[in-house]
């Protein structure tokens, strides 16, 4: 349970209707965790969130404007079996964790067949099994390991599998799997995180985040992230991004995010989706679905900023055990060890009891 005291404190305006004020005021989002009510605004900085925010929070009021995220019937018949131009798509191990539930948060884990370890230490830090979280690892096939993987998926019961070669070069797939998968088994969803299996969620600041900062009720339109801009397109045969002209012929990429970690609205999931299965293939997925795609849909990117610890800031936490201060992410790239580090410095320090 959330400690309310810490957010509506005697004597001071409960937190949404500042929020709200602030929100229609200033068009900023402010994030008050751990400073109680009203806290300095960290968001704010950037021009592109100062004017108005590209996204629609979902309030009491507000819920009847925004009734459903999207309908299934909008899809053409086949598209459950198609997977941009795979046309017998299927899951070849599958769960349903959301069954008729809502879960405030899906966390989608792009993962490899041989990332054993570090889904195991997802699994024993950030990744605890937690009320209003859902956490799935998502991977293609490797038919040397595909064993292995139906153990350990027997004891965990939380791998998503496609029946598409898990490779490099087919990372795209895994994302619109990704998107696909949150679209027709967890419609429910009020938010889903995309992530990749060497970076850290502080789990317990986000669902405090996206139910006190954002809405417990969900949001529309929403794509938050580690923002890209002006990013050329790589053209050296030494770079592992190379694309050539035919691949992509602009010399800069749209704005996108960070494949790491993204936070979407289910509409947002849900028009990106339909777009990518009409869309021929690009195979570096952020920049195709955050950048080619939502700039298609129109979907407008929010930075998350502040919210991310930096490489520098996580090395002092981990060698001189400073507080992190607050934070949604850790850096991305991770090393294991110093995902557990965090885990512990992030768990043992005194910390408001969520649940
Ligand atoms: C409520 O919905 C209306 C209509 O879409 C929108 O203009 C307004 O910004 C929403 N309120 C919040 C706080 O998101
Ligand atoms: C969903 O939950 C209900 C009851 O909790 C259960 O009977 C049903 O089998 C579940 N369905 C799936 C697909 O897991
Ligand atoms: C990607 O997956 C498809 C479908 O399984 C497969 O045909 C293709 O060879 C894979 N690509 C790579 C680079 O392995
Ligand atoms: C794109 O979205 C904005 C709101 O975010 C809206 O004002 C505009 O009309 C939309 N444009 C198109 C072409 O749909």
């Amino acid at each position: 349970m959330l400690d309310k005291r810490r957010l509506h404190a005697p004597g001071s305006p409960p937190c949404t209707l500042l929020f709200v004020a602030a929100l229609t005021i200033t068009g900023c989002l402010s994030f008050w965790l751990l400073n109680g009510c009203p806290g300095p605004p960290l968001l704010v900085s950037s021009p592109m969130v100062a004017q108005s925010p590209a996204y629609v929070l979902i309030l009491p009021g507000n819920g009847s404007v925004h009734p459903r995220p999207y309908v299934l019937s909008e899809l053409p018949p086949d598209d459950e079996t198609t997977l941009i131009d795979v046309r017998n798509f299927r899951f070849v191990i599958n769960h349903e964790p959301c069954n008729k539930t809502q879960p405030l948060l899906l966390m989608l884990i792009h993962s490899a067949p041989s990332n054993i370890p570090k889904r195991m230490v997802i699994r024993e830090t950030w990744g605890q099994r937690r009320n209003g979280a859902i956490v799935l690892f998502l991977i293609g096939t490797d038919d040397k390991l595909q064993n292995q993987i139906e153990e350990e998926d027997k004891i965990y019961g939380d791998i998503v599998q496609g029946n598409f070669k898990d490779a490099y070069r087919n990372m795209t797939y895994k994302h619109v799997m990704a998107l696909k998968w949150a679209t027709y088994h967890c419609p429910g969803a009020k938010y889903v995180l995309k992530l990749d299996d060497d970076v850290f969620v502080h789990t317990p600041a986000m669902l405090e985040f996206l139910s006190h900062d954002l809405s417990p009720w969900g949001a529309r339109r929403l794509i938050l992230c580690d923002l890209m801009a002006m990013a050329m397109v790589k053209r050296s045969w030494r770079s592992k991004w190379r694309v050539s002209p035919l691949e992509y012929p602009g010399k800069t990429y749209p704005v996108y995010c960070a494949g790491w970690a993204i936070i979407y609205s289910p509409d947002s999931v849900f028009s990106l989706y339909r777009e990518a299965q009409k869309e021929s293939y690009f195979w570096i997925d952020d920049v195709h679905i955050t950048g080619t795609l939502a700039k298609k849909v129109n979907l407008t990117q929010t930075p998350l900023n502040s919210l991310i610890l930096k490489k520098e800031r996580l090395k002092a936490v981990l060698e001189k055990q400073n507080s992190p201060g607050d934070f949604l992410f850790g850096p991305a790239n991770m090393a294991e060890s110093d995902i557990r580090a965090l885990w512990y410095i992030v768990t043992s320090k005194p910390w408001p009891s969520f649940n």
